[in-house]
């Protein structure tokens, strides 16, 4: 193919994904099935790759993210953004209007739309290309967070249509419910803290050093407000339609309204309908659409006078707290939960709520016996807000939050700088054990089938499973459980069967089933990969595990300290005797050793290959990814954009400095 041939693909295609990724993710109205679309990609990227020159910092294959920011660049934002004045009532909203109609008369529309709960974002767009993404920050100056943004698929490079040649955009990131969900279940069984909802897990995201992660993470975008000095229209309304022409995504769910009564008609129906939504939102926004008129009305110090948000109630209920009482999880982590008087709040029955930690229950103050307001907002775990003091009993005391873990009592501890205690007793304490179980068993780890939380509850108040090795001696009591009530002779056989078969299940997989603190799937493929087997895990230097590409201080730790510990090497070595995986197949073994014992820190962003591809192809080639420049270290892959820091540390510790080409021609 000629380079013009190349280009004129480059550019077909381009155009065809970035339609595609607007019906998908603006419109959420795909016309072509999943397979095609990432066919299409894939030739695109094929392309880009073959001839380099023609890669476009907006194509759309340039969002899987790699760019590292250590620290966010701060600039002073156009127009400052704002908050808005808040009501909760139809009489503040009268008082509102009232205010309007004394400078404006009664010759001006308003628009409603809705209140997303997330986090406020500013585009700058120059010649159609997307040029800066800045946070709210302080309503003045915000971070320039671009290459984060550049990942969220709705958000687009490069616009189509009529747009003007410099404007800015704003609008609110967010991240649907169910995905927030998902991702906070699967922080959990990997023992990271989680977020107490989806904005706070917006925000935590956006701001990460690493938009290769932030791509992972599906965020999502609604735009709603254009500002510049050639918008197509006066009118707020009709601009943010015609930036949906743009490629924006903007929602449908608006409308124009003239009086109080209409603005509570549109209230009132999202208040039953935002039940229905994906996402979360936390009111309806009503805002003067007339631009010159929104001049007319001006500022106050804080927020603009021609709009305001109408925040709905959170739904709330009053009732008893009974009792504290504490979980303990599979990593010791305690859990204060507030049992509640059965209470009715926004469709369900509420009867428990976390109360998080010890600090929580200081702030609130909260003592078994005590009134308490129980709330739903966006947040689908009722939380409680505060205590009626007035309702208090005169003798009632402050509560202690305990000392000794409620199952094993053993004397909790709680680390300096964090919120949770723990309990430290992890090989004797039940629930840990019984945790501990249920995560080896699960269907992302050694996914034995048949086995189920109950079971090994069973198993484990038996006598027959004390720790995960003696799941695979099950075999000895199989005569005494299939006499046992609800097991027959194919329950217990079908369980030995998939406990023969977990024996196959990859090193990566086991590792992670072990159920290290910190060790999730991706490090205990990272480790799996760099160390080849256990025992060079268990023999690795503090060190050697923070050479390893993204291994911190806190997982080399948590590794150390686990791997120190006599009983969890015995666990392993009996594991080891029955057969499990705990070396890496020779399939997975790098196909080349050229680069044996060699290692490398890639920094910046290259043209040829993705930071993801040049990772894999030094590990193809026996090479190692490392995180950090040291001393030891052989070469640095320096891409486009690398960090000042890193290259002086580099040049200082004279380490050889070598480009993408020089790369290619050493795996050749
Ligand atoms: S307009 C000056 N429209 O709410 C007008 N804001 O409390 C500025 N928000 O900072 C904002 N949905 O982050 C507007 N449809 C919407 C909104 C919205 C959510 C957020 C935004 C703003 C905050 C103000």
């Amino acid at each position: 193919m000629t380079k013009t041939e190349a280009q004129n693909k480059i550019q077909q295609l381009s155009e065809e994904i970035r339609e595609h990724n607007y019906e998908y993710y603006a419109l959420s109205q795909p016309t072509i099935a999943d397979f095609d679309f990432d066919k299409m990609l894939q030739e695109l990227i094929i392309l880009e790759k073959q001839f380099p020159e023609l890669l476009d910092e907006s194509s759309p294959s340039q969002r899987v993210g790699g760019t590292i920011t250590k620290k966010f660049k701060t600039v002073k934002h156009k127009y400052p953004m704002l908050s808005l004045g808040n009501t909760y009532s139809k009489e503040e909203l009268e008082e509102f209007d009232g205010r309007i109609r004394k400078i404006l008369g009664d010759d001006f529309e308003y628009t409603c739309e809705l209140k997303y709960d997330g986090v406020a974002i500013s585009l700058i767009y120059k010649n159609g290309q997307l040029d800066q993404a800045v946070t709210r920050g302080d309503g003045t100056q915000g971070d320039v967070v671009t290459t984060n943004i550049k990942t969220i698929k709705c958000i687009p490079l490069k616009l189509k249509g009529g747009f003007p040649k410099d404007f800015e955009i704003r609008g609110e990131i967010f991240m649907k419910v169910e995905d927030f969900e998902k991702l906070n279940q699967q922080r959990e069984a990997e023992g990271e803290e989680t977020y107490a909802n989806p904005r706070n897990f917006t925000s935590g995201t956006i701001k990460m050093q690493d938009s290769a992660q932030v791509a992972k993470r599906p965020l999502d975008c609604f735009l709603y407000h254009l500002l510049g000095e050639n918008l197509p229209t006066d009118l707020h309304y009709e601009n943010v339609r015609n930036a949906k022409e743009w490629g924006f995504k903007i929602s449908d769910n608006m409308a124009k309204c003239k009086s109080i009564d209409e603005i509570m008609n549109f209230i009132n129906e999202w208040e039953e309908g935002k039940k229905s939504l994906p996402f979360d939102i936390d009111g309806v926004v009503i805002k003067v659409n007339d631009q010159k008129q929104q001049e007319e009305l001006g500022f106050t110090a804080k927020s603009p006078r021609w709009a305001i948000a109408y925040k709905y109630k959170a739904e709330e209920a009053c009732t008893i707290l009974n009792e504290i009482t504490y979980q303990v999880g599979r990593t010791g982590a305690i859990t204060p939960v507030a049992n509640l008087e059965p209470v009715f709040l926004a469709g369900t029955t509420v009867k428990r709520a976390s109360l998080h930690n010890a600090n929580e229950i200081e702030r609130l103050d909260i003592r078994e016996g005590d009134h308490v307001f129980v709330e739903k907002g966006g947040e689908i775990i009722p939380k409680i807000t505060r205590v009626d003091l007035s309702k208090r009993d005169r003798n009632s005391q402050p509560t202690i939050y305990i000392m000794k873990c409620p199952e094993c009592s053993a004397e909790l501890i709680r680390e300096e700088g964090e919120a949770i205690h723990y309990c430290p007793n992890e090989e004797s304490c039940p629930p840990q054990i019984k945790g501990k179980i249920e995560h080896f068993i699960g269907r992302n780890a050694m996914n034995i089938e048949h086995l189920g939380p109950e079971i090994i509850e069973t198993f484990y108040e038996k006598g027959f499973v004390k720790d995960i090795s003696d799941l695979y001696d099950l075999e000895k009591h199989r005569d005494v459980i299939t006499q046992m009530d609800g097991f027959g002779k194919t329950s217990i056989q079908n369980i030995l069967v998939s406990l023969e078969a977990s024996k196959k299940v990859p090193f990566a997989k086991v590792l992670f089933a072990l159920g290290i603190r910190f060790v999730g799937q991706t490090v205990a493929k990272k480790l799996a990969r760099h160390f080849q087997n256990i025992d060079n895990i268990i023999s690795a230097s503090q060190d050697e595990l923070l050479s390893v590409d993204e291994i911190g201080d806190r997982i080399a730790e948590s590794l150390t300290k686990h791997l120190s510990n006599k009983s969890n090497i015995l666990v392993i070595n009996m594991l080891k005797e029955n057969g499990l995986t705990f070396e890496i197949a020779e399939s997975e073994l790098p196909s080349s050793d050229k680069l044996s014992g060699v290692s490398f820190v890639i920094s910046g962003t290259f043209t040829d290959h993705s930071r993801d591809q040049l990772k894999k192809m030094i590990e193809d080639n026996g090479g190692k990814n490392v995180s950090s420049i040291s001393k030891k270290l052989n070469y640095l892959l320096a891409g486009e954009n690398m960090g000042p820091n890193k290259l002086k540390k580099a040049q200082d510790l004279e380490i050889k400095i070598i480009s993408e080409k020089e790369f290619e021609e050493m795996i050749g």
